[in-house]
């Protein structure tokens, strides 16, 4: 077992799920996978969905032991841009203890420390204490659009007591980090159309609209002077932060300061009257990812654009609906566009928040797995990301999701120069042999 090498040829995979072109290098991915689990001695598939392949892999399934299904996955983000990479982001390197590459945190190292760490406890024993299931799917990082159709289908192959996810963040190096609640989310992008093609923008500037100008316009209305999104009705079902949150959050490790330094934005901004955890954890937001209109090339041109068009996401928090707040955010925005111009809203991924309660039989049993592996007080947050199958493992398999993260604040997930530290590869094996370990003493 070399798990660098393995991690390497993981990171290899450029298995961008959000554009289509990169599917071979999906496919080849999870047939990897595949492979990796049989050799550790699992049984293991792969699944066509009408997405990308979801692979499972499972031990003997016996009567009488408890069943822990893991879940991660194996697509990523996009990489760009690429010119802020200091070395190509699907070729890893090892600099100052950390490997660098799309996905060496979120989630192929994640995920890995899950895999290695089954197959040393295999390794060693020549079987595991428990029933497994190993499901990494493909589709994560645009908001798992297959996946809660395939439990569904598979529902009883699929049955376990509890899920383990390795997807989440360590509040810092070396504190083991219970992940308690995430928010959901709401993706759509808007176009808009003025003129039939650019016009100049001196021959016919002032006598027809601009879309840039009214979509920056539009945009600006989302949110007023105290950083509340405006969207009717879109604070109704917020739940509150409980007084025992806020004590365990004010122990955190985390202060304006350095919360500021891990941005390297110029000052905290968002929602008055929140703490910046709070806002990034338990409040909603809206936000533009994405904006293009007009010239982008070197120097000026004098044009009208034809078009404009904002890729939009909402973080939701508990207990927050995307499909509930969808119809109030279309109306918004076409409430809020002057008939000057045509708009185009085009609705893309949603997910739902989660929250568990943490001391559950099986939440206490990961403590402990935490406890062992790191030796420090463990940390309890909520967290600002999403990942939307978590709410449906419980709506579907009726089961609570155990968030047991490895992810550093500075691994700059979804960013150039993404990374893991080896460390924290080593530890997350640490933590699924006692993890195993752990769930399969409750039985
Ligand atoms: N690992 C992240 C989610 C995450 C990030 C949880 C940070 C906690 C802290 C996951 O892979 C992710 O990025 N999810 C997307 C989901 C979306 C595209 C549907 C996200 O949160 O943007
Ligand atoms: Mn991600």
């Amino acid at each position: 077992m070399n798990p660098l090498e393995d991690l390497i040829g993981f990171l290899r995979f450029q298995t961008v799920s959000a554009d289509r072109a990169y599917k071979a290098h999906i496919d080849e991915c999870a047939n990897w996978l595949k492979a990796r689990f049989v050799k550790m001695g699992l049984s293991a598939q792969t699944f066509s969905t009408l997405g990308n392949p979801v692979v499972v892999a499972c031990n003997e399934r016996k009567k009488g032991r408890k069943t822990l299904l893991i879940y991660g996955h194996y697509d990523v983000q996009p990489p760009d841009p690429l010119e802020l990479w200091h070395s190509p982001p699907f070729e890893p390197v090892i600099r100052e203890g950390k490997i660098f590459g799309r996905g060496s945190t979120d989630n192929k190292g994640q995920i890995l420390a899950h895999i290695l760490g089954i197959e040393s406890l295999l390794a060693e024993n020549g079987e595991l204490p428990l029933n497994l299931i190993v499901l990494v799917e493909g589709e994560e990082e645009i908001g798992s659009p297959h996946l809660g159709g395939f439990l569904r289908e598979n529902k009883s192959a699929l049955q376990a007591d509890v899920v383990a996810v390795s997807d989440t963040g360590m509040v810092a190096p070396g504190i083991p980090t219970f992940t308690y609640g995430l928010r959901g989310i709401l993706c759509l992008e808007i176009r808009l159309r003025g003129p039939a093609a650019d016009l100049h923008s001196g021959i016919f500037g002032g006598t027809v609209a601009n879309p840039a100008t009214e979509l920056s316009r539009m945009l600006a209305k989302l949110h007023d002077d105290t950083g509340r999104v405006t969207v009717n009705g879109f604070y109704d079902k917020v739940l509150s932060v409980g007084d025992w949150e806020r004590q365990l959050w004010s122990r955190l490790p985390f202060t304006e300061q350095n919360w500021l330094e891990t941005t390297g934005s110029p000052a905290l901004a968002g929602e008055k009257g929140f703490s910046f955890l709070e806002q990034a954890w338990a409040r909603p937001t809206a936000e533009v990812n994405g904006l293009a209109s007009g010239y982008q090339g070197e120097g000026p041109k004098t044009i009208i654009p034809s078009k404009a068009t904002a890729k939009l996401s909402f973080r939701l928090v508990p207990d927050q609906d995307p499909s509930e707040l969808k119809g109030a955010i279309i109306d918004f925005l076409t409430r809020e566009c002057p008939k000057t111009v045509e708009i185009e809203l085009i609705p893309q991924h949603e997910g739902k928040p989660y929250l568990v309660k943490p001391d559950s039989e099986f939440g206490r049993a990961a403590q402990e797995a935490l406890r062992r592996t790191f030796d420090k007080p463990i940390a309890f947050i909520r967290e600002g990301g999403s990942i939307p199958i978590t709410q449906t493992f419980k709506e579907v398999l009726g089961i609570d999701t155990l968030l047991l993260g490895l992810a550093l604040p500075d691994a700059k997930v979804h960013s150039p120069n993404e990374n893991f530290p080896i460390e924290n590869l080593h530890a997350g094996i640490r933590l699924n042999r006692e993890l195993l370990n752990q769930i399969a003493q409750l039985a």
